[in-house]
């Protein structure tokens, strides 16, 4: 099969090495300190700072009047050093002025509580006067610093994500849905609107889903996110209109937020963006938030076509998250920032170069702690600048070609996870990220590198297709699922998807609707369990949460249930479509079962892990580049391991004539020498 087709044109972004910096906040600082920074940055090997994300209201105190000396010193003293600038625009946070002139313009809750400033993100999208507003200060910036030569690229306001329904929403919702509709009578069908006297007789009447006496209209819900994350988007397309038309041409960006946000649908903006960068954060202090880190890695670089993009955001602790502010080792920051980078990331940025002394994240951390320079995390931050100052020339991408080759695809969609978050499911445990993360971790543990599609992507260059829960499936899409399987490929599909269409409309007959032909199965009862029980399986695998009646109609059994309401019948089956299969697994394997289901199944397909013999100690990428290919080795252990290859490593600089030793806790990038087919000594 040949390779996948970009889904999104080649990006005008590169860099001669990887950028390694992150947000910096000087006007929380007196200028003694910003000296001091740019020195620590200099030692550090610091090549690129994020600045003005949150300076609203001390680049604008007064409406229309600009206050950009503080700006311009810095600018100048980081362009003397050779540090280079990642330009925000500080629209995310309005400034109290702002707000008390516009009250209008701070977002509504569903419950039809107005917020009020005081924190950030106190916007709300479709007021008029934000978005005039958010235009003016974004020119201001690019007329005054878009020809800087310090200027690498513009960040668009921060983690784009605050839901509004106020009547600015209620306005621009129904001219959304004008457009998709185009008539009240389409809109009305797609709504069900029949069911519980919803219809609507005028455009006037419709209003986002605000707090109601019972149940939301489920079609109306995820309309309304599709709108939210469309009318963001028109947001950020103006402000790269007023950052284009004032002539600057530095590639411009905005990070995404993962992975507990979901805002956005993430193909469409990203196919916009010169740069798609994200923000990450591990959700675990266990070895785990590796296989996080990999699966945020993943899901960007297939945003962004297979191209590099850029992590503008992690932590020097392990997680931001209330009740996790913990320290992370300075050797897992290294492993953590390489993992990242190995994915396709052009840089490793943080959040933040240095710790506030005060406000409400002055526990956040930063590259520069509250302790200062002399400190071991600071120790280990020069240090990474080192390895990534070492490694630079693999940050030149391959001239055509996926920076990852991967074999096997997941299907990633918002709407997936859009239609999950409805009220009133089957089951309350039907969790689309864990879906889609589970299956990302068993083929990580696998070593198996992963790219995501989104249901309309170009298939063919995989070997494997797998499908976490997608309830909703149009008929083209399920059309494109089965076309790919008829000519050779293989095709896994769990339950809960394309059980319903586009509208969240149950494609009736028998489920999964759209893909029953395909699958070779009907289903014709669901069968819910209880979280707290677990079935087995005829083959010894442990599942939960779900279980259904299968009827084969074409596909054969692989797998039968040993308990539960249907005991003896088909749990996993096989369906034999043209030169190729589709799986159907009607049940939630606990992970260690889907961790051997996976790995049984691209053993048998031929898919190759990247090492043989890895472990979930040891993890291994490669990274392809102009030159050549480039093996990241991640020692997550504490005992030293042995790989057979040839290469050299560029971190030691030393040559690898047939073993490399990577100490417990270390890394090593290796320029490989031909295609050599690497192995691992046993632990
Ligand atoms: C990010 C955000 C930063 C900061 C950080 C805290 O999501 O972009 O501004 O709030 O979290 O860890």
């Amino acid at each position: 099969m040949s390779k996948p087709k970009m889904t999104v044109p080649a990006r005008s972004f590169s860099t001669d090495r990887f950028l390694f910096g992150g947000d910096y906040n000087p006007e929380q600082w007196t200028e003694d300190v910003w000296l001091e920074d740019i020195e620590l940055m200099r030692t550090a090997g610091v090549n690129a700072v994020t600045i003005g994300v949150f300076s609203w209201s001390l680049l604008e105190p007064r409406e229309g009047e600009y206050s950009f000396g503080w700006m311009d010193r810095i600018v100048e003293l980081l362009h003397g050093a050779g540090i280079g600038v990642i330009l925000a625009t500080p629209t995310a946070s309005p400034p109290p002025w702002f707000s008390l002139a516009h009250p209008d313009a701070l977002p509504v809750r569903p419950d039809g509580t107005r917020l009020t400033h005081g924190s950030r993100d106190t916007y709300a999208i479709s007021a008029p006067a934000y978005r005039e507003a958010c235009r003016r200060i974004a020119r201001a910036l690019a007329d005054r610093y878009g020809a800087h030569p310090a200027l690498r690229a513009w960040h668009v306001h921060n983690e784009y994500g605050t839901f509004d329904h106020s009547d600015h929403a209620s306005t621009a919702f129904r001219a959304w849905l004008r457009r998709r509709y185009r008539t009240l009578d389409a809109l009305n069908a797609a709504w069900y609107t029949a069911f519980w006297s919803q219809s609507y007789t005028e455009w006037e009447q419709i209003l986002p889903p605000r707090q109601t006496q019972y149940l939301h209209n489920p079609t109306q819900s995820v309309d309304f996110k599709r709108f939210c994350s469309d009318e963001m988007l028109d947001a950020l397309r103006e402000q790269s209109a007023e950052i284009r038309a004032a002539g600057s041409t530095a590639p411009i960006t905005t990070n995404f937020m993962l992975p507990t946000w979901n805002h956005l649908e993430q193909w469409s903006w990203s196919a916009e963006l010169d740069i798609v960068s994200i923000d990450h954060y591990l959700d675990t202090l266990t070895l785990d938030g590796e296989t996080h880190a990999a699966y945020a890695s993943d899901l960007t670089r297939s945003w962004a076509g297979q191209h590099p993009w850029l992590l503008m955001e992690q932590s020097t602790i392990s997680s931001p998250m209330p009740g996790w502010r913990t320290h992370k080792e300075p050797d897992r920051m290294i492993r953590n920032s390489l993992s990242y980078v190995a994915r396709g990331s052009q840089g490793a940025m943080f959040f933040q170069w240095r710790a506030p002394a005060a406000g409400s994240e002055v526990w956040h951390g930063g590259l520069v702690s509250h302790v200062g320079a002399d400190s071991p995390g600071h120790r280990g931050v020069q240090e990474l600048g080192r390895i990534l100052g070492s490694i630079a020339e693999v940050a030149d991408p391959p001239a055509d070609g996926p920076v990852v080759d991967a074999d096997v695809a997941i299907l990633w969609h918002a709407d997936g996870w859009w239609a999950l978050e409805n009220e009133h499911l089957p089951s309350d445990h039907l969790d689309y990220s864990d879906a889609v993360r589970s299956t990302h971790r068993a083929l990580w543990r696998a070593g198996i590198p992963v790219d995501f599609v989104p249901p309309t992507g170009e298939l063919g260059g995989y070997r494997l297709v797998l499908v976490p829960s997608m309830f909703p499936l149009s008929q083209a899409q399920a059309a494109a699922l089965a076309a790919y399987a008829e000519n050779g490929g293989t095709v896994v599909t769990w339950f809960f998807s394309g059980i319903a269409d586009e509208n969240m409309h149950v494609v009736p007959g028998g489920y999964p609707g759209v893909l029953r032909e395909l699958l070779g199965v009907r289903v014709t009862e669901l069968h819910p369990l209880d979280p707290a029980v677990t079935i087995t399986l005829s083959d010894g695998s442990e599942a939960g949460i779900w279980s259904e009646r299968v009827d084969p109609a074409g596909a054969d059994v692989v797998t039968t249930y040993d308990d539960g309401e249907v005991a003896g019948l088909p749990a996993i089956t096989r369906h034999a479509v043209g030169a190729g299969h589709a799986w159907y697994v009607s049940t939630r394997l606990e992970q260690k079962s889907l961790d051997r289901f996976v790995a049984d199944l691209v053993h048998d397909l031929g898919v190759r892990p990247t090492v043989a013999g890895g472990d979930e100690e040891l993890e291994t990428v490669r990274r392809h580049g102009r030159n050549g290919t480039y093996l990241f080795i991640l020692n997550h252990g504490s005992v030293p391991r042995t790989l057979r290859g040839a290469g050299v490593d560029l971190v030691s600089g030393s040559v690898v004539d047939d073993a490399i030793t990577v100490a417990p806790r270390g890394v090593a990038v290796v320029r490989e020498s031909g295609s050599p087919a690497w192995s691992v000594d046993s632990a």
